[in-house]
């Protein structure tokens, strides 16, 4: 997390900057900050807050400059923390996490050297300026050797004001030529352009902006050129279409990106050989975090009763560190919406080095999770703005569900098929409206909770997530079967409970967990497909959804949870695009 952009060239660069890094928002907003260059002087301008924090320094003089959005690791929100971050003549920014930062810090103070902020990224720019000899270059090169961790760094020097030194190691860095300058940033929407000439750093080089040349270097020091990134500036484009806040627009926007992302899948499939790739697999493992975990439980539950097939899910931070088995024909899926996440990225590596194919569904092209895997299926969901996942997540879904129906084809069996997907979703949007009647029974409570069985347990849990983030209500996502093992001690009279019911031969058995809450005073929710339900007398309110093949449930049914916690999240005076503590895309450990 944590944004940085960059830039010098003929214009002033402040607005370049300050423009850039709202597009660099969704990567954190705890502090922002620029510095600015004229050649002669350097300023630094850095806030506690949003990048709006910032406006005023639009007018400020400079035509070199760096900045950074902060989503805090090491040390609080503080303006002290806050980047860029500068000791004897060297300023940067920097994204990542430096995990030897505090030996550094050591040895740096021995020798007398002092710290203004408690961030593990001071202590590169110490380390920098030790090196320095007159080239920014090598100093940043020879710097970045005693680094364990990651990062993405753009440099400034007193002594080469017209220059900008970048590196990247494990977290996303671009370079490139836009108009009338040169840009580095941590993602293509900071610097698109019409005409810009983008190209993606990988792990291990240097690149320096000067003039209008830019070098890259590679780990071995060697000038090197990087694949041109093509880029669609209305993919890009963080337009809320006069809705209110990003999240609802997103939601509105799932039936169309059901629909390209089918398509995609489809043409992907073509391209692919997965019919080779699926006929070799013998065992699936799935890695992802947060939501994305949660559609590869989905698929789980599908693959496994559709096709017979064993599928592992892990939380890819527990997948690294569990030593896992990765037996040969073992085929991984790594699921991801941004394409950069650190742990999701660190499995994939692991497993590939243990012999895994890996196959990823991402929806960031040039992603690094794209360009680690062996192959790619892109999901269409578009730029999705806001923290908490929602279309990415019926996007997944897709992707994961037309995997389930190619081993289908493998494998023999039949497959039920999920026609007309995108107008049983628009149907969904509007009758999950209904939710907004739900929320004066969630705004005030102590907690809630979102129960089903099967499929419909792991749209319970992604409910929950959804609820917890943006409205800050303790929730928890459970088995319907299991609550009556503990968790229904903390049922009050009033707690809401909110029930997934999309499989007909369990829902009987739901509906016994259904009375059992509600014999303890629970005010009982209901998201079902079978109208008989929404009329028992338990059920305080219901959003009948329409029909869908009961495996693929959750493409559906995860809406109106999805809505459920935009409302609640509003009516208890929250930003559901920003939440609190949270940025969209988690690229540290
Ligand atoms: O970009 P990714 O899909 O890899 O991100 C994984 C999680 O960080 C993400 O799904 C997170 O849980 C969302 N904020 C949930 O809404």
């Amino acid at each position: 997390m944590c944004g940085i952009v960059g830039y010098l060239g003929k214009r002033q660069a402040a607005p370049v900057l300050i423009d850039g890094l709202y597009a660099l928002e969704y990567r954190g907003y705890d502090s922002v900050g620029i510095a600015l260059s004229d050649g002669s002087t350097l300023k630094i301008i850095k806030k506690i807050g949003r990048v709006k924090e910032i406006e005023s320094a639009r007018a400020e003089r400079g035509m070199v400059g760096i900045g950074h959005t902060r989503w805090a690791t090491h040390g609080d929100v503080t303006a002290e923390n806050a980047h860029p971050h500068t000791f004897r003549g060297i300023t940067l920014v920097h994204n990542g996490i430096i995990e030897n930062a505090e030996k550094l810090k050591k040895q740096c103070i021995e020798e007398g050297e002092t710290f203004a902020s408690e961030t593990d990224s001071e202590v590169i720019a110490h380390l920098i300026a030790a090196e320095y000899r007159g080239d920014l270059l090598d100093a940043v090169r020879r710097g970045c050797a005693r680094l364990v961790g990651s990062y993405a760094l753009a440099v400034l020097c007193e002594g080469e004001p017209d220059t900008v030194v970048c590196a990247r190691m494990r977290s996303p860095l671009i370079v490139g030529k836009a108009k009338d300058g040169l840009v580095v940033a941590s993602d293509i929407p900071a610097v698109a352009e019409k005409d810009a000439s983008l190209y993606s750093l990988e792990d291990g080089d240097f690149a320096r902006l000067k003039g209008d040349e830019i070098e890259i270097f590679n780990a071995a020091g060697e000038k090197t050129l990087r694949e041109r990134m093509e880029f669609d500036l209305e993919d890009g484009a963080a337009d809320r279409r006069g809705y209110r806040h990003f999240m609802r627009k997103e939601i509105d926007d799932i039936p169309e990106v059901l629909r390209a992302s089918k398509e995609e899948i489809d043409r992907s499939f073509c391209n692919l050989d997965l019919y080779r790739v699926l006929c070799q697999t013998e065992y699936i493992q799935v890695v992802a975090c947060g939501t994305a975990y949660h559609s590869g439980l989905c698929f789980q539950a599908a693959l496994e009763r559709v096709c017979r097939i064993p599928v592992e899910v892990d939380i890819a931070s527990e997948y690294r560190y569990m030593d896992p088995i990765v037996r040969r024909g073992t085929l991984l899926i790594a699921v991801s919406q941004s394409g950069e996440t650190a742990d999701t990225l660190a499995a994939v590596r692991l497993a590939k080095r243990r012999g895994a194919f890996v196959i990823a569904v991402v929806n960031v092209k040039y992603s690094s999770l794209a360009r680690l895997a062996d192959a790619v299926l892109y999901t269409r969901a578009g730029r999705e703005v806001a923290v908490a996942a929602t279309k990415s997540f019926n996007a997944q879904l897709m992707a994961l569900y037309s995997i389930v129906e190619a081993f289908a084809a493998v494998k023999g069996r039949r497959v039920p098929t999920l026609s007309h997907i995108e107008r049983r979703a628009a149907r969904t949007i509007a009758a999950a409206e209904g939710v907004r009647g739900w929320v004066p029974y969630f705004v005030g409570a102590k907690s809630v909770y979102f129960i089903g069985r099967g499929v419909d347990m792991c749209t319970a849990l992604e409910g929950s997530l959804k609820l917890k983030e943006i409205s800050y209500l303790p929730s928890e996502g459970y088995a319907a079967g299991e609550l009556k093992h503990g968790t229904l001690a903390l049922i009050e009279p009033f707690t809401p409970v909110v029930a997934i019911l999309t499989r007909r031969d369990i829902a009987e058995k739901t509906m016994n967990a259904v009375h059992e809450a509600y014999a303890r005073g629970a005010s009982i929710f209901l998201v079902t497909c079978f109208e008989e339900f929404c009329t028992e007398k338990e059920i305080a309110s219901s959003v009948l959804i329409p029909k869908c093949p009961s495996d693929f449930s959750p493409i559906l049914s995860v809406i109106p949870l999805q809505l459920l916690a935009y409302y609640v999240s509003i009516a208890r005076g929250n930003d559901p695009d920003k939440p609190r503590n949270l940025a969209k895309s988690v690229t540290v450990e």
